[in-house]
């Protein structure tokens, strides 16, 4: 009999955490996983969930247990073992059945599969998940994108599992337990758009994270490179700027890291872990998107870049041996008004990251045609996944009062913010570069921030180099915009300024 609200495919970390979550809130849930001894175990650790879960060896199985229209959550591996799920399942799913991807999609892998499951008769959602294990268990930041009917199928369930926010201040609320999940608040869960638009505003989520990560490890690199703190005293000062303005998940966990000690030696824990840095790809995805697109996002890709060249260990070992920097000098300025300042730079070219990726979110909304909710895309990023942060708030504010804000940096509370802080900004980005200390992602940052504020930057000789060489011509400052020029360079009598 058919008598699951929904199902879920792929029984990972990710696949269980979610299952029991859904389960936790009361509804019934079907799962299947390839490998059918991980169904059993998993149904047979989990006995007295408040939604029955009920544990499934074949896809017919599978499909005759959920109520229809049925709805299944795909959480296998993105790529080909998605679409080797949607296959089997088309096969024992009925038209105007709702398949759900909650893997982390490549958006264009979404918008394909949503029409050619829309061809077929069935319908589709890219849905983006965040928040690793602890948030698909207790709460993670919900971003589907695809079908508008299929959306308002699965609402009901998706505002239920995801993380909730406090209406006014934006907190996220805490206290989940296994049975007891919170209640009340915003849900961080939402329609974001058409197709891909849910995949695709995930992206851009772990984009900004990338950029995150990054540049929290500048500030702790900066500190220790200029005033020789620990790593433990580095810790302290990030849970104190926890408590402030740059309150988030991210800060909050790397000062838990770099208090950690290592159980091994002792030492401080960050000073065994190798400095060579992995990835998945979403950094990548994002930084090419915003290439292709023609947008400015230098700051996520340097975040990219630094994971890179971090990862060429020995050739970075070999060449600091031929490679001299500055000579080291002791900081004999005000260290508190340092640290203070370098809390300021952080903070300024966050700003300047989430101005580039939800720049390049307006882009990717005018060429697919999605209608973003940036005010409401940034109250999902506030609870329940890894970018959570107080600041959020500050940018759903900011829609709020403008929904069609051309760049973040444009809000009047961003444009103060940064306009109180830029000194200290550039005088630590000043400091790293004399000093020797690699800022790539701050110092982008800032470069990107005096871009954007200068009416007249050099690409007028840029325009000359490009004119001069390839005859791309050129626009004129006192002709309408459109109409281009162009030199006959190689002319001998062409006017020189001092002929
Ligand atoms: P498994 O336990 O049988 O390996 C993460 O890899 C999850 O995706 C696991 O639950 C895994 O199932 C599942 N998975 C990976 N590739 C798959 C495929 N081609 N078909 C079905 N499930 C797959």
């Amino acid at each position: 009999m058919a008598h699951s609200d929904i199902g879920l495919i792929g029984l990972a970390v990710m696949g269980q955490n979610l299952a029991l979550n859904i389960a936790d809130h009361g509804f019934p849930i079907s799962v299947y996983n390839r490998t059918a001894s991980k169904t059993e175990e998993f149904v047979a650790a989990n006995p007295a969930t408040p939604g029955k879960l009920t544990g499934c060896k074949t896809m017919a199985e599978f499909a005759a247990s959920l109520k229809k229209p049925r709805k299944a959550i795909i959480l296998v591996k993105a790529g080909a073992p998605t679409d080797a799920v949607i296959d089997e399942l088309t096969k024992v799913f009925e038209p105007g059945d709702i398949i759900i991807d909650g893997g982390n999609a490549n958006w264009n892998d979404t918008i394909r599969r949503e029409k050619e499951l829309k061809a077929k008769g069935f319908r589709f959602v890219g849905s983006g998940v965040s928040g690793g294990e602890e948030g698909a268990r207790f709460g993670p930041s919900l971003m589907p994108g695809g079908d508008f009917s299929s959306w308002q199928e699965i609402e009901p369930i998706w505002k239920a599992v995801a993380a909730k926010v406090d209406a006014k201040t934006g907190a996220e609320l805490k206290g989940a337990k296994p049975g007891k999940p919170v209640t009340g608040g915003v849900p961080c869960a939402a329609y974001i758009g058409e197709n891909g638009a849910g995949h695709y505003v995930k992206m851009v989520h772990n984009g900004i994270e990338y950029g995150d990560m990054q540049m929290i490890c500048e500030a702790y690199d900066i500190l220790k490179g200029t005033l020789g703190l620990s790593a433990r005293e580095i810790g302290d000062i990030f849970a104190e700027w926890n408590t402030g303005i740059l309150n988030s998940f991210l800060v909050e966990i790397s000062a838990e890291v770099l208090r950690q000690n290592d159980p091994v030696t002792g030492k401080a824990f960050v000073d065994i872990v190798l400095d060579t840095a992995g990835n998945k790809g979403t950094g990548l995805w994002t930084s090419v998107s915003a290439l292709d697109s023609g947008v400015a996002a230098p700051t996520i890709a340097e975040a990219v870049f630094a994971r890179y060249i971090s990862a060429i260990k020995e050739e970075r070992v070999a060449a600091s041996k031929i490679l001299q920097g500055p000579a080291k000098t002791a900081y004999t300025g005000d260290k508190k008004a340092l640290i203070d300042a370098v809390r300021d730079a952080l903070y300024c070219s966050k700003i300047c990251s989430y101005a580039q990726g939800f720049q390049l979110m307006d882009a990717a909304q005018k060429k697919y045609g999605w209608k973003l909710n940036f005010g409401e895309i940034a109250q999902i990023f506030r609870g329940g996944c890894i970018i959570r942060a107080g600041f959020l708030q500050k940018i759903t504010e900011a829609y709020a009062r403008d929904p069609r804000l051309a760049n973040l940096l444009l809000d009047p509370y961003f444009t103060e913010t940064v306009q109180k802080a830029q000194a200290n900004w550039r005088k630590v980005i000043a400091l790293a570069v004399t000093e020797g200390v690699p800022v790539p992602t701050l110092g982008s940052a800032l470069a990107y921030y005096d871009s954007y504020r200068t009416a007249v930057l050099p690409q007028n000789l840029l325009q000359g180099q490009r004119d001069y060489f390839g005859a791309h011509t050129y626009e004129r400052v006192d002709a309408p915009r459109g109409k281009f020029f162009h030199i006959d360079w190689l002319h001998p009598q062409r006017p020189q300024l001092d002929a």
